[in-house]
């Protein structure tokens, strides 16, 4: 990658700081499945996990590598604190990929290095140079992030990016951790680096920041507009606390406004040169896999994704609108590969229908998966006779979220109405092969069901989060069910889905268990609980 690059480059870190967001876990084959969306989307770097964490990190990114990574796929990145193991290790799991690159971190604000580091700056400015320069001895690609960057002291900011890039940094990325910065005081900062860093052209500057005050897109634009070339962000804005910058905000804020940023980026103003090399016709695709895998919803207002990011409700904008898109629409619903939920497929569609349709929609399945997949769309197309995108969503996603299945729910039968106790029997496979019956009284049968599951499986948990939405309009849909469970302060989501409620309800709930029975195994056979970067 050059370091005057003409254009703006997307580095996607929904797989690791995306994945930081509370109880939006994800299995290796849900990151791969997503890593793929995101190279199909046209993202320049993934940020594919933080491979010391654990033993899982390390897989998902060194699956991803030898995956995603090919020679024209995106670049793969590795997160990894400024200590030789993490580095070390980020550089073994990223082998496989043809281009790969270190981010290595250190936090700079005075605060991070008082309370968290108990560490000097002379210290910092010590670690730093070796650390990067360790990294690059062992890849050609490493980026450098001084955490805390947006409450760091400017004139010290400028000596640890100077020692960085003189290691042998090739991208030196400012993180506005804390999400505190404005968007004048971000852009001046950026200036700042550009104007007192000696060696900053040797660099690419990259931005990542943080939404607490929702600011996180504005930062960003006002750092483009400043000499930022690389956007840290994540499908959805997803990500630690109140999340990252939205990569399809800034994507279509680049797009729909080119010739406001063009003359940024020393392009005449009417220059149709796109500004980032995403495919935005991928964008809704991605962001909808992205929701579903991770249990975490778009709320509907949601800029670009939202359900009614396109619709107009009141009769003045309808009628507008009908004479003339552009009396309220700055964008075509298409642009971002919105289409009518079309009916796709019915009962007497064939497996290659429903594995083209899955292609396109973006799921590549493994042969296992794309055949029980398919057993689950017979199924429902007996039940409904017209089968959308939408329900091959909910219906691939509950096959490929059901894994690891550990506790497999073998029947689930309830009694329940107005003049009867809710009762749920329930039997269960547990991961030793026993079936397991039992069966309990609830307040309602969603309740009596979920505390039979307990007696069975037996981990203790606080319930947080149920939800059931239907799929499509109509008495026969599908319903959705995703729900989060708390256990020693992580939250674990599970998902499924069904025309029956109660059986996707009862689904959803072993599948959250699932992920959490196998959490406290491998804690269990590594001895090691996740390290969190406290990013
Ligand atoms: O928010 C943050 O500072 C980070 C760094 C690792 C870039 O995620
Ligand atoms: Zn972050």
């Amino acid at each position: 990658m050059t370091t005057h690059p003409d254009r703006i480059i997307i580095f996607d870190t929904t797989l690791r700081d995306g994945e930081q967001s509370p109880g939006a876990t994800l299995t290796v084959d849900e990151k791969l499945t997503i890593a793929r969306a995101l190279a199909r989307l046209g993202v320049d770097v993934i940020e594919a996990g933080f491979p010391f964490a654990s033993p899982g990190d390390f897989e998902a990114v060194q699956k991803i590598a030898e995956t995603v990574g090919t020679e024209t796929g995106p670049m793969i990145c590795g997160l990894a604190r400024a200590t030789r193991n993490d580095i070390k290790t980020a550089a073994e799991a990223l082998k496989p990929a043809a281009k790969h690159r270190i981010h290595t971190f250190l936090a700079t604000s005075d605060i991070h290095l008082e309370y968290k580091l108990k560490k000097t700056r002379a210290e910092v400015l010590q670690i730093v140079p070796e650390m990067v320069a360790y990294a690059r001895s062992l890849v050609d690609d490493v980026e450098f992030s001084p955490e805390d960057a947006g409450r760091s002291d400017p004139e010290f900011l400028y000596q640890v990016l100077e020692q960085a890039i003189a290691a042998g940094a090739t991208t030196i990325n400012i993180p506005d951790t804390v999400g505190y910065t404005t968007p004048s005081e971000f852009g001046a900062l950026i200036k700042g680096i550009k104007e007192n860093v000696p060696n900053i052209d040797q660099a690419i500057i990259s931005v990542h920041g943080h939404n607490d005050l929702g600011l996180a897109v504005a930062n960003f634009l006002e750092a483009v507009k400043n000499g930022a070339r690389q956007l840290e962000c994540t499908i959805n804005g997803i990500g630690e606390r109140a999340g990252n910058a939205a990569l399809e905000e800034l994507v279509m804020a680049l797009h729909v406004r080119r010739a406001y940023f063009n003359p940024f980026l020393g392009r005449p103003v009417e220059s149709s040169e796109p500004l980032t090399r995403i495919d935005t016709k991928q964008i809704y695709s991605t962001s909808r896999l992205v929701s579903e895998l991770t249990g975490m919803m778009v709320q509907p207002n949601k800029a670009i994704v939202g359900a009614n990011a396109f619709a107009h409700e009141s009769g003045i904008h309808q009628d507008g609108v009908l004479k003339n898109k552009l009396t309220y629409e700055i964008m075509d619903a298409e642009s971002i590969g919105l289409t009518n939920n079309q009916i796709v497929l019915g009962k007497l569609s064939g497996r290659n229908a429903f594995r083209t349709r899955l292609k396109e929609l973006g799921f590549e399945l493994s042969e296992n998966e794309l055949n029980n997949a398919f057993l689950r769309f017979k199924e429902v197309a007996d039940k409904r006779k017209e089968i959308t995108d939408w329900d091959l969503e909910a219906i691939v996603n509950d096959e490929i979220r059901q894994a690891p299945e550990l506790f497999r729910l073998e029947l689930v039968q309830v009694s329940c109405g107005d003049y009867s106790r809710p009762t749920a029997t329930v039997s269960v496979r547990t991961p030793d092969g026993q079936e397991l019956t039992d069966a309990a009284i609830g307040t309602g049968p969603v309740d009596a069901v979920y505390k039979a599951i307990n007696r069975v499986v037996n981990l203790p948990n606080d319930l947080i989060e149920f939800s059931v939405k239907s799929v499509t309009e109509g008495i026969d849909a599908l319903g959705k069910v995703t729900i989060r469970l708390r256990h020693n302060d992580v939250i674990y989501t599970g998902y499924a889905a069904n025309t029956d409620i109660i059986v996707a309800s009862a689904r959803a709930y072993l599948n959250a268990l699932n992920r959490l029975y196998a959490a406290l195994e491998s804690q269990n056979a590594t001895g090691k609980q996740p390290v969190t970067a406290s990013l």
